[in-house]
């Protein structure tokens, strides 16, 4: 993909529907009773693949104008393959979580990249939960799952991560007793509210959720709302233009997963929110970005934790910056769909930029010119679509290579970049 460098970003937009509710949606209508009916569900390769091994499980998917339709089973059924994770860990996670807790066992695998990542962080807690889990060397995919009768734990994750999170939740619904998972950083909390939605009951207080097993849950019917780590490419390249004006409408606000909107705000964008609504506890509504001079930030602790999928784009934008971006806190980069910290460095050095790679992050310094070049992507959704933001403001022309890639999280994403680009 060439893409070549911008005036403006310009226009109004509504985004296909948000990657991690999908993938919580998917599952759990798989385990309900009843037909679960999914308007503005992901378009990416990632919930397909959840789609196609929910199928695998036994349950119906029937798939009719953006809507999805998935009928519930009492009991999963045993796979008569492996289950395909293609390139998603949040599918490989999150369902080990209810595999665990089914009476057969069952293998799953995925792509090269997924192959590469750790799995340690889901077998530990589901083992303590009594399952038997086994992966390949280093605790890598695949996995064989003999799922089980469980019992509750109380278990405190290492790692600040969504999807351990909630592979302990979902495998919570099959205990005896009680499970309580405590994070050590709050993280996106689609798993709690999407089981809320479904019926189940569960508690929380500060970082630790509890869960009572043997609950039913009940089919919804829900429109899903545009994915925020999929707006924040085009929030990022409004961000950067005088003359931009860029509305998004129906999109995902959940405070866990709205913070690029703070961080844009601090460095000085011009940003507003309307039309505020709540649909199965989660927040959605209208945004609206327009320039500001961006000053610059840093982002550790917390904040990095709740804006892990949208620092390899605010990395890229950076060197436009004045002061430029310093991340820290953010190891969990470096097992992503690829090494986003070393990828984000490489890249950003290829198009002439200076940057500082640590083992936690990135300094990129602001005020910096950039130019065209060759983008390694790395097979990378978010590192494809954040270089092509980052070509919007360089020099002369940048040739993405991989950038079919986009379709894990985003298939429309370069053609809707054409339709709020001027040029
Ligand atoms: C996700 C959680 C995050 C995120 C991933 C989706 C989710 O991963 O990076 O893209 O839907 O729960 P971790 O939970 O491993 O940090």
């Amino acid at each position: 993909m060439i893409i070549r460098s911008a005036k403006n970003i310009l226009g109004s937009l509504r985004l296909p529907g948000d990657k991690s509710i999908s993938h919580r949606y998917a599952m759990l209508a798989a385990i309900a009773s009843g037909t679960t009916k999914l308007g503005n569900f992901s378009s990416g390769a990632d919930c397909a693949s959840t789609l196609g091994c929910v199928q695998q499980l036994g349950c119906a998917v029937r798939k009719t104008d953006g809507m999805v339709e998935i009928d519930g089973r009492e009991r999963l059924q045993q796979p008569n393959a492996s289950l395909d994770c293609g390139n998603s860990g949040s599918t490989m996670r999150m369902l080990s979580g209810i595999l665990a807790g089914q009476d057969f066992s069952c293998d799953l695998h995925g792509d090269e990249s997924l192959s590469r990542r750790p799995m340690a962080r889901i077998m530990t807690p589901l083992r303590l939960m009594g399952a038997e889990i086994n992966a390949s060397t280093n605790d890598l995919p695949p996995l064989h799952i003999h799922g089980g009768k469980l019992r509750g734990i109380e278990y405190k994750t290492p790692i600040a991560s969504a999807q351990v999170k909630s592979a302990v939740l979902f495998a919570g619904l099959f205990a005896d007793g009680e499970t309580t998972v405590e994070e050590p950083h709050r993280t996106r909390d689609h798993t709690e509210q999407a089981l809320r939605a479904f019926g189940v009951e569960l508690s929380r207080s500060r970082n630790r959720i509890t869960i009572a097993g043997g609950q039913r849950l009940s089919a919804i019917n829900a429109a899903i709302p545009g994915d925020i780590s999929s707006a924040a490419f085009f929030l990022c390249a409004a961000a950067l233009f005088p003359d931009s004006n860029l509305v998004i409408d129906n999109l995902l606000l959940n405070p866990t997963r709205a913070s690029l909107l703070d961080v844009l705000k601090i460095m000085g964008a011009g940003v507003s929110v309307i039309n505020l609504e709540e649909h199965h506890g989660e927040l959605v509504g209208t945004v609206k970005v327009e320039h500001g001079k961006l000053k610059g930030t840093t982002i550790e602790g917390a904040q990095s934790v709740a804006l892990i999928d949208e620092l390899p784009v605010l990395a890229a934008i950076a060197p436009y910056t004045r002061d430029g971006i310093e991340i820290r806190d953010a190891k969990e980069l470096r097992v992503k769909e690829s090494d986003r910290i070393a990828l984000v460095a490489h890249n950003l050095r290829a198009m002439g930029a200076q940057c500082e790679e640590h083992e936690d992050g990135l300094r990129v310094p602001g005020s910096q010119k950039l130019h065209g070049a060759e983008i390694d992507s790395g097979h990378d959704h978010r590192i494809a679509m954040a270089f092509a933001v980052a070509a919007l403001r360089a020099e002369g022309e940048t040739v993405i290579h991989g950038a079919e890639s986009a379709k894990i999280s985003f298939p429309e994403f370069f053609q809707m970049l054409e339709s709020v680009v001027e040029r």
